[in-house]
């Protein structure tokens, strides 16, 4: 994608805002993330009241590409700059203990920080603006806290509204990844190894590969990350995540029931199927079908939960994805997005 003149006086104008204080909602290739300057801790402290989100809660901090990393981190360990060559520009987020100068604001108290370099034209565009490429954009997905992650302009939109107090938007088109990026922590290196905080694109055996090293899962003295929250990424409506092979048998029993239905679903048999059956009994209110591949899955997930959250249905049915590690970032946010519904259908499946 190119950055036009008109695109860059638009850039221009958001950088001042963020230099200024102000939030800017510009896109990413995972999401859209609502950015601040991440040297004021009153601008980063105006993104948790904007998001509602508890301030106790870490930021990531984002870099252009040329930007000098050890002006935000004490220490940089080889693995480190070994993730960085492969990965930077990309969808994959470091956490390593901050420089003493580096406001605990981005960091939600704890002395370590989140920092990635996002691929995402626009975004590096504002970065290489904002503060003369060498400032740092503290944001967080551009979403109420607990809410689904935007994946366009008009998501963001749709989450703040278009008042005069709501933030400014960049409109980079669709972000091509679709989840969040992958977090690493590289802050216990010496005792702990490198550690998956939260899975997304760029996969720990992708990252075990550049590394030679085998990369932990997320233990209980692991930093704190809102996204490893058990209930997150959700749609207003509940979620079921339901196996491929009880798809039909619970789709009927919600239906009669009495329950309205939406669907996601990736199977396209599975979905022709069931949308016959369902549709003799109840009516779908409303199917998103999804591709069988992860990176297309993935690009498509948060726009599908969006518009099916829309159909005001009494469940959003989803086929549960495969479970090979390709898909464990999609599972890992259907998981979350289900978790406060995972018993409220029982009743209604009981067999
Ligand atoms: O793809 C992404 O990472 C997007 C785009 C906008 O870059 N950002 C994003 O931000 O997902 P957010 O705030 O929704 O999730 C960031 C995660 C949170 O779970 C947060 O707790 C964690 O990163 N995080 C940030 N700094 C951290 C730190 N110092 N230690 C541990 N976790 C940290
Ligand atoms: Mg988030």
């Amino acid at each position: 994608m190119n950055v036009t003149p008109l695109d860059h006086q638009l850039i221009q104008l958001a950088a001042r805002k963020l230099e200024e204080g102000g939030l800017v909602a510009f896109p990413t290739e995972t999401v859209y993330g609502l950015g601040a300057d991440a040297e004021s801790p009153d601008a980063v402290a105006s993104i948790y009241a904007a998001k509602g989100r508890p301030a106790n809660h870490p930021v990531i901090v984002h870099i252009a590409p040329e930007a000098d990393i050890s002006y935000w981190v004490r220490e940089l360990p080889p693995q480190a700059q070994q993730l960085i060559s492969a990965f930077w520009p990309g969808p994959l987020t470091l956490i390593l203990h901050r420089a003493v100068h580096i406001s605990d604001a981005v960091s939600g108290g704890q002395d370590t920080i989140g920092i990635r370099c996002p691929s995402h034209p626009v975004a590096q565009a504002l970065l290489r603006e904002f503060k003369g490429g060498n400032g740092g954009i503290a944001a967080p997905s551009a979403n109420k806290f607990g809410h689904v992650s935007p994946t366009t302009a008009q998501h963001v939109r749709d989450e703040f509204g278009v008042t005069d107090d709501s933030p400014m938007v960049l409109d980079g088109g669709q972000s091509t990844v679709g989840i969040e990026s992958t977090i690493i922590d590289l802050s216990r290196m010496a005792t702990h190894g490198p550690v998956l905080l939260r899975p997304g694109d760029i996969s720990a055996e992708q990252i075990e590969r550049v590394l030679g090293l085998t990369v932990q899962a997320l233990d209980a003295a692991a930093p704190r990350a809102s996204g490893t929250l058990e209930s997150h990424y959700a749609p207003h409506t509940p979620v079921l995540l339901v196996a491929s092979d009880q798809l039909s048998i619970a789709l009927q029993q919600l239906s009669l029931a009495g329950k309205r239905l939406a669907l996601i679903a990736y199977s396209a048999a599975v979905v022709a199927n069931d949308l016959k059956v369902v549709q003799n009994k109840s009516p779908l209110l409303a199917y998103f079908t999804m591709s069988n591949e992860p990176h297309a899955y993935a690009h498509d997930l948060y726009a599908a939960l969006r518009s099916m959250d829309q159909a005001c249905a009494d469940v959003i049915v989803v086929e549960t994805p495969p479970q090979e590690i390709a898909w464990q970032g999609i599972n890992d946010r259907l998981r979350r997005a289900a978790h406060d519904s995972v018993n409220a259908f029982s009743a209604d499946l009981a067999t």
